[in-house]
This record gives structure tokens, C-alpha cells and sequence, in this order.
């Protein structure tokens, strides 16, 4: 059992991280796929219509319960019981691996909720599975308000900007400072590095595992909403992924 978080400014590629990580890893490990992200990208781009689907986010849930929209049976039981019945509504459940969502934001500008609940549902959940892989937003929150209380390794996607750079020096010391364990703090670089450019990434004094290369096709499918699982196996960003994965411990 290993739990994998991406972090990183935004658009730097950490869901096609986590998308290509699953396509490693699919069919040769058990996978649970959580996002933590409101935005939301990861089911598309592993291929999962999650309303089709009928399956629901945290948020929802929450939402649902807040209003009372639970079945008669739940309603005298306190919040966190009935969130506990109700949450395999979220978990789509597929060949390849299962997948759970936090959802859009609960209400403007408090995560703190969904948060807790996460907090407490995915540590007992990977349990279950070889590969817990996490795709964060770009804030820090997620790292702030401890969702998981052991990682093996948080994976900072970074691209060549001041800000990306600065953005990974926050993480490292946020996730220090309120103690959250983990094993490995990493560097992937991303598809906007040239060769030169990526002697600057030294400069943060952490672990460098690799860079991702560009690669029009992924660019493409996700512009076509396409799932990356369908990637030709030859693809330049899944060949360097797989590059990654062996240096990773
Ligand atoms: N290896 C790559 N080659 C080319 N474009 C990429 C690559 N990785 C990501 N992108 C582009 O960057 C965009 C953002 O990627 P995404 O994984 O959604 O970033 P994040 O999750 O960090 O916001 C994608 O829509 C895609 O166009
Ligand atoms: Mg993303």
C-alpha cells in the first residue's frame, strides 16, 4: 500500500501525472484514484463520465445531508455515521481502478468539511489498495488541513517559472510545519523545460526524478475531453512516466 500526491501551481501537468501513473499501473495493481481537486479533470482524463455514472462527490453528499435528502433510517444518526453510509455513492467502482471525488467547493471558501471527511475516510479506504494516487489543486489546503496523515511520496510538478519554484518551497514547508509524514518529497519537471533550463531546477535542493516530455498527444486528448489511458504506449510523456516510476524509491 503506497499513497502518491501530486502538488504544483496550476497547470503544470499534475492530473496528467497522476493519469499516466494509472496507466502504468492499471491492470498490473489494485489502484484507488481520490481527487481532491473542485476543478475536477481526473475522472475525464482517465476516461470516467462520473454523472453518467450516477456517481456522486463528496460535496454532493454532503450537500444532500445538509438538506436532509437522506433515506428516512439515516436521518436520527449523527453527521458522520450517515456520511459513512452514504459514501458509496461516490465511489465508482471499475475494471481497472475505483475513483472518488471531493467535489466542488462546500461552501464558498470551506473546504474544512470535505476536508475532515476525507481525513478520515482514505486512510481506511488505501488500505485496500497497492496504489492510493492523490490529485490536489493547486492551493496548499489540501496539504494545510491534513487530509492524509501518511504519505510515501508527494510529487511536485513543477514547470520553469519563478512562481512554480516558489510554489514548491511553500509546500515542502507547509507540509513540514504541521507534521505530515512522508517519505519523499520529489521534483518532476515539466514539458516546458529545455535541456538548459533544467539545471535551475537544482536550485531547490530536492530530489529531481525526471522530466516530463512534450507530447502533442496529450495535449490533443485532453483539448478532446479523450481518456490518456488510451495513449499510445510509445507516447513521449508516458515513456518519460515510466522513467519517473524507476527512479521513484
Ligand atoms: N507532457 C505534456 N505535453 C504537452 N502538453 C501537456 C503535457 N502535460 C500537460 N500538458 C498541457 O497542460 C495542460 C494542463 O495539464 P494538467 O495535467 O491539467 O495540469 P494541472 O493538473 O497541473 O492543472 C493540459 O491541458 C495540456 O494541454
Ligand atoms: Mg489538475
Amino acid at each position: 500500500m503506497r499513497t502518491i500526491v501530486s502538488t504544483g501551481r496550476g497547470g503544470t501537468g499534475k492530473t496528467t501525472f497522476i493519469a499516466l501513473l494509472t496507466k502504468y499501473w492499471i491492470k498490473k495493481k489494485s489502484l484507488l484514484l481520490v481527487d481532491i481537486d473542485p476543478d475536477e479533470n481526473l475522472a475525464e482524463m482517465v476516461g470516467i463520465d462520473l454523472q453518467k455514472e450516477e456517481i456522486k462527490t463528496i460535496s454532493d453528499i454532503l450537500f444532500d445531508i445538509q438538506k436532509g435528502r437522506v433515506n428516512d433510517e439515516l436521518k436520527s444518526l449523527p453527521r458522520p455515521v450517515q456520511i459513512e453510509y452514504m459514501f458509496h455513492l461516490c465511489l465508482y467502482e471499475g475494471d481497472g481502478f475505483d475513483l472518488f471525488s471531493l467535489g466542488a467547493k462546500w461552501t464558498e471558501g470551506c473546504y474544512c468539511q470535505p476536508n475532515n471527511i476525507l481525513r478520515s475516510i482514505i486512510p481506511k479506504l488505501s488500505k485496500n489498495y497497492d496504489y492510493t494516487l492523490i490529485d490536489s489543486p493547486a492551493g496548499l489546503e489540501h496539504l494545510n488541513r491534513k487530509i492524509m496523515s501518511e504519505i510515501d511520496s508527494i510529487v511536485a510538478v513543477v514547470d520553469p517559472s519563478k512562481k512554480s519554484f516558489h510554489n514548491v518551497r511553500r509546500s515542502l514547508g507547509v507540509a513540514r510545519e504541521i507534521g505530515i509524514k512522508f517519505k519523499n518529497f520529489y521534483i518532476v519537471s515539466n514539458y516546458k523545460f529545455s535541456n538548459s533550463l533544467e539545471e535551475s531546477v537544482k536550485e531547490l535542493g530536492l530530489e529531481h526524478i525526471g522530466k516530463i516530455d512534450y507530447d502533442e498527444n496529450v495535449e490533443g486528448y485532453i483539448l478532446e475531453g479523450k481518456s490518456l489511458l488510451g495513449l499510445p504506449g510509445d507516447s513521449p510523456a508516458f515513456l518519460s512516466v515510466k522513467k519517473i516510476i524507476e527512479n521513484m524509491d
